[in-house]
């Protein structure tokens, strides 16, 4: 096993990426774990592979910053590009890479060093031991360009044949032997010994001839103390073939030591591709999440972000849509698969929670609440019941704001309310409910002792020519019970004036409101009974001389007519 040989610092690695991940969640939290690289953050690596050309592209660029913890160059660190001509090196396609991932706190993924394709020509024509030193040189320089960036690079790209579990037939095997592949492994952990080492292939996600054969390589390696550290599984799969033994074949390779990665995800889809196809390749993609997060893996690579970018169009050009969004950018069902397999998602946009500390303060004619606001809410509905139980609250007023007052209260009646706080995305569940009971106004719902209903009949004679009148009240008492003594109060509207004392009992005037109380021989009023006074008085002018609306007697409203 080789992990010993590490520097301590490459076990930050993985608590950087938990602690941004931490800075992100509490930058917004109502988009905590909205993104695929906050929820994998608690279980491994979640990469993507860019181009340079797509990272120009500021919707890709943003999808690939925000959702992705890790980065593949998907062809800038391929040989071709990085040594066109023999050890002349152009490191500026694999530098862009590297300072994106760099400016978005992301890892790179290094692919890769040494493969039998997209190899520039010059190489291939050389003899085994110039194409030894030449690979040293090529590794070597690669390595120590982006030593302490690419923390992890795929020495060796897909060294097994497909089919019969023998070295792939290849200009390496061809001019260097079987050699090559442990040649290059010895010459990577040189170049950077902290560099994690792996090996990379297609179709040994499960456990077949091809799987069979790299357990075997790898086992030696290790046994020999071959440098190596890591597999990579590419996982270019086909829709509902995730292979059922994939999380078998995985483990038998963590089993060993070696860090496991899948490398190079996507999952094609023939053509024409059906919705009922996008949701069986949203639960290929869960399956392989849940088959990662069961074996450990260091971390899972999507091939690509959008299906505009993927190399599956031009390769399998039968097959279709392999990837978690769509040619528009638009997030497919395997997305939210991949998402809430990893924890991410939760329910949805979430409605502001519940105002708090409701209180109220009651007058005879109102009640004014006020409360702790929610955030993000936009609004607030007031609710109300009546009584101090029972009842069903109803909504009785909103506002944008944190108080309220409600004007439409009877006195001395007890009141139940409770807010709620709504946005685009919702409504709370109520606050606490407050009780209140408002004032008494000082017209008691009981009548006292002596008290009585009763009505008023008011006549105003005009003196024709002149603002004088006389006024002739009566009242009778319409309840049940006899009243002794009485205060009749009412009010003049239009100016009008009287002329104090009166007779049968004695009228005042304060402003408007006239006030006239009974004379000792008629105070005493029984059921059904009446009792009159009258006064003379002066209009503001002629003929404006409306008579008073209402009359109260001892404190309780009377019937006018
Ligand atoms: C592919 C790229 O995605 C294409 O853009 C390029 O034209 C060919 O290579 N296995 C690998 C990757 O290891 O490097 C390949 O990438 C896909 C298969």
């Amino acid at each position: 096993m080789e992990l010993a040989h590490r520097p301590a610092w490459r076990w930050l690695v993985v608590p950087i990426a938990a602690i941004m991940a931490a800075a992100f969640s509490l930058a917004s939290p109502a988009q905590a774990q909205s993104t695929l690289r906050q929820a994998a953050a608690d279980d491994f690596l979640i990469g993507v592979a860019v181009s340079n050309s797509w990272l120009n592209n500021s919707t890709f660029a943003n999808l690939a910053a925000t959702h992705f913890s890790s980065v593949t160059a998907e062809n800038e660190m391929k040989w071709e590009t990085t040594e066109p001509s023999e050890n002349n090196f152009n490191f500026g396609p694999g530098d862009q890479i590297v300072n994106f991932a760099n400016q978005n706190g992301q890892h790179v993924y290094g692919h890769t060093l040494v493969w039998h394709s997209q190899a520039p020509g010059w190489v291939q024509g050389l003899n085994g031991t110039a194409m030894d030193a030449a690979m040293q040189n090529h590794i070597t320089r690669l390595m120590q360009r982006w030593a302490g960036e690419t923390e992890r690079w795929d020495v060796v790209n897909e060294a097994v044949s497909d089919n019969n579990g023998q070295l792939r037939n290849s200009f390496l095997l061809n001019a260097m032997g079987p050699q090559y592949i442990e040649n290059a492994l010895t010459y990577a952990r040189a170049a950077d010994p902290s560099a994690t080492l792996c090996l990379n292939d297609y179709s040994i996600d499960g456990i077949n001839t091809k799987s069979n054969a790299y357990f075997t390589m790898v086992q030696d390696f290790i046994q020999r103390g071959v440098p190596i550290d890591c597999m990579g599984f590419q996982a270019h799969l086909i829709l509902g073939q995730v292979p059922g033994n994939m999380l078998q074949n995985l483990q038998r390779f963590a089993s060993l030591g070696l860090e496991i990665w899948v490398t190079e995800l996507d999952i094609r889809i023939p053509r024409p591709v059906s919705q009922q196809n996008l949701v069986q390749q949203a639960n290929d993609y869960r399956q392989v999440v849940q088959i990662c997060q069961t074996a450990n893996c260091a971390g899972l690579t999507v091939w690509g972000l959008h299906d505009g970018q993927s190399w599956v169009d031009n390769t399998f050009p039968e097959f279709d849509s392999p990837l978690l969004w769509d040619d528009n950018f638009q997030p497919k069902p395997a997305f939210d698969a991949v998402l809430d397999q990893l924890g991410g998602g939760g329910p949805g946009p979430t409605p502001p929670a519940a105002p708090t500390n409701l209180t109220a303060n009651a007058g005879s004619n109102s009640v004014s609440l006020s409360w702790n606001g929610s955030s993000g809410a936009t609004q607030y509905q007031v609710h109300r019941a009546t009584g101090a139980f029972g009842g069903s609250f109803s909504q009785i007023g909103t506002t944008s704001g944190t108080s309220f007052t409600d004007n439409n209260v009877s006195p001395n009646t007890t009141y139940r309310y409770q807010v709620t706080a709504s946005n685009a995305n919702g409504t709370s569940d109520p606050s606490n409910t407050v009780t209140v009971t408002t004032n008494d106004d000082g017209g008691p719902t009981t009548p006292p002792p002596g008290d009585a209903d009763c009505s008023v009949t008011y006549v105003a004679n005009d003196w024709g020519g002149h603002p004088g009148f006389t006024a002739d009240i009566t009242i009778r008492n319409t309840g049940n019970t006899t009243i002794n003594g009485w205060t009749l109060v009412f009010n003049y509207t239009a100016g009008q004036t009287i002329e104090p004392p009166g007779w049968n009992g004695t009228v005042s005037q304060s402003g408007s409101t006239v006030t006239a109380v009974n004379a000792s021989w008629n105070g005493t009023i029984p059921p059904n009974g009446t009792a009159n006074i009258g006064f003379n008085g002066t209009a503001a002018s002629v003929g404006n001389n409306p008579p008073p609306t209402s009359f109260t007697l001892n404190g309780t409203s009377c019937d006018v007519g």
